[in-house]
């Protein structure tokens, strides 16, 4: 399959970027019909679609849209929160988004508005992403101008406020719970989550209903409700289901990095062809959805169909869509050192397994590339990874663990040499500054 440009369609379109041009591409087409049906309707149309959130997890969008209450009586407002803090190693869609096609997200979170019965929506940007706040900024303007925004949207009498709020550069922001205190002034640290404490849509920002959806998934609303939920479901339908179009952000040793937008059901090995194919070497593996997910080798790659289920069955995920494809002069051994690093930087401290945890992996994998690891090393690695996985308090634990884990797995015998010889399968050992 080829490239599906559906929200990339006008992205490189500079007049896409502002009213005029958004309309005459038939930008707001969707809200102006929204807006003349039962809020219930836009939620049956996205349950039609099979949308699922593109932040990472998969989860069916709907049912989050479904879940805010309907009877306002209870007097509190509602929240739509955007989480555009991207900061998966890897991915860098919401990024291209957000400064490309900014009204397609507008439109998406006031569709979200007219559908949950949101009042005030936040776009949470990650606080590097200036391009795209000023984007936003411009857009978000001219929507108040001119009534896509604010009181009574286009005579509906509809109210719908949205803010831009910068995050400072901490990955843990992006995790919802944590993201929500760090909207509401607090330390960005995760909170306790279901089934503790109610999901989100029934209290979260300021103890009332709130929505969370990643960039992607506000943008694919507008079409959805303008084309049908149904059509959108045609979108992939090849697969079990995952259904639509997804962005990959892909990196690493291809000819033509970047972001493509692609139909669910197309193969992995035609998301590297199009890339370009592979730079500097023949493929030798694949970390296809942002540094969290399990490492593949380039058999696993070769016959593996993008789609939620599909690439589970072929050995790791979707994920976010930063997929880095690596060839053969790549140490695996050192390429995880390098992920290892950052989630040690990361892990915010609160819970032990996670905050010990990924420092001990660190310290021991530090040892491995600069040739000094210990008979014992990989064993332990791997009993590491089993005292985090799961038993931390937030996804960070998870996603620092599955790809030492999984590279061991599936690379075992890169880990085994560099022990045992003190040296590299594929490249000199690392000099590691001192920290
Ligand atoms: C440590 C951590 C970081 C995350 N970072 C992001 C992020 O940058 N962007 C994002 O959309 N979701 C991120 N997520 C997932 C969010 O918690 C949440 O599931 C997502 O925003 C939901 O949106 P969706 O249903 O549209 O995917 C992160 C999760 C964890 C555990
Ligand atoms: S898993 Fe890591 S990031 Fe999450 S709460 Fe625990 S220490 Fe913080």
């Amino acid at each position: 399959m080829a490239e599906y440009k559906l929200l990339f369609e006008h992205a490189h379109d500079p007049e896409f970027k502002t009213l005029k041009g958004y309309l005459a591409k038939g930008g707001y087409s969707a809200l102006k019909k929204a807006i003349g049906i039962p809020a219930q309707s836009i939620i049956d149309e996205v349950k039609a679609s099979g949308l699922r959130g593109r932040g990472g997890a998969g989860f069916p969008t709907w049912i989050k849209w479904n879940g805010l209450p309907k009877d306002k009586s209870h007097g509190k407002k509602h929240y739509i929160v955007c989480n555009a803090d991207e900061g998966e190693p890897g991915t860098f869609k919401d990024k291209q988004l957000m400064e490309a096609t900014p009204f397609l997200l507008v439109e998406g979170m006031t569709l979200a508005a007219m559908a949950t019965g949101g009042d005030v929506g936040f776009i949470y940007i990650r606080g590097e992403f200036l391009d795209a706040a000023k984007a936003l900024r411009a857009a978000i303007d001219e929507a108040y101008a001119n009534g896509y925004l604010g009181q009574n949207i286009l005579g509906s009498g509809k109210n719908f406020d949205l803010y831009i709020h910068l995050g400072a550069g901490s990955y843990e922001c992006g995790e919802e719970s944590a993201l929500m205190s760090s909207i509401m002034g607090e330390r960005g640290m995760p909170r306790l989550k279901f089934p503790h404490v109610p999901l989100p849509t029934i209290s979260g920002l300021w103890d009332s209903p709130t929505l969370i959806n990643n960039v992607e998934t506000y943008c694919c609303a507008p079409f959805i409700v303008n084309k049908g939920g149904a059509w959108y479901a045609t979108l992939g339908a090849s697969t079990k289901n995952s259904r639509g179009t997804k962005i990959f952000s892909v990196s690493g040793h291809v000819n033509k990095p970047g972001n493509y937008e692609i139909e669910f059901g197309t193969t992995l090995a035609e998301l590297l062809e199009m890339s370009g194919g592979m730079k500097g070497g023949s493929l030798k593996a694949c970390v296809p959805g942002g540094s969290s997910v399990p490492i593949m080798n380039a058999d696993q790659v070769n016959k593996a169909v993008i789609g939620y289920e599909e690439m589970w069955d072929a050995g790791s995920m979707v994920g976010s869509g930063g997929c880095m494809f690596l060839n053969d002069k790549t140490c695996i051994v050192q390429f995880i050192w390098r992920t290892a690093l950052f989630y040690a930087n990361e892990s915010c401290g609160k819970c032990t397994p996670c905050r010990e945890g990924t420092k001990w992996m660190l310290q021991i994998l530090e040892r491995i590339v600069e040739g000094n690891g210990q008979e014992g090393d990989v064993e332990l690695l791997m009993d590491i990874t089993k005292q985090i996985d799961g038993r931390s308090f937030c996804g960070l634990g998870d996603a620092a663990a599955w790809p030492v884990a999984g590279a061991i797995k599936v690379f075992p015998e890169e880990f085994d040499f560099y022990v045992k010889n003190g040296k590299s399968l594929v490249n000199s050992n690392l000099k590691l500054l001192p920290v």
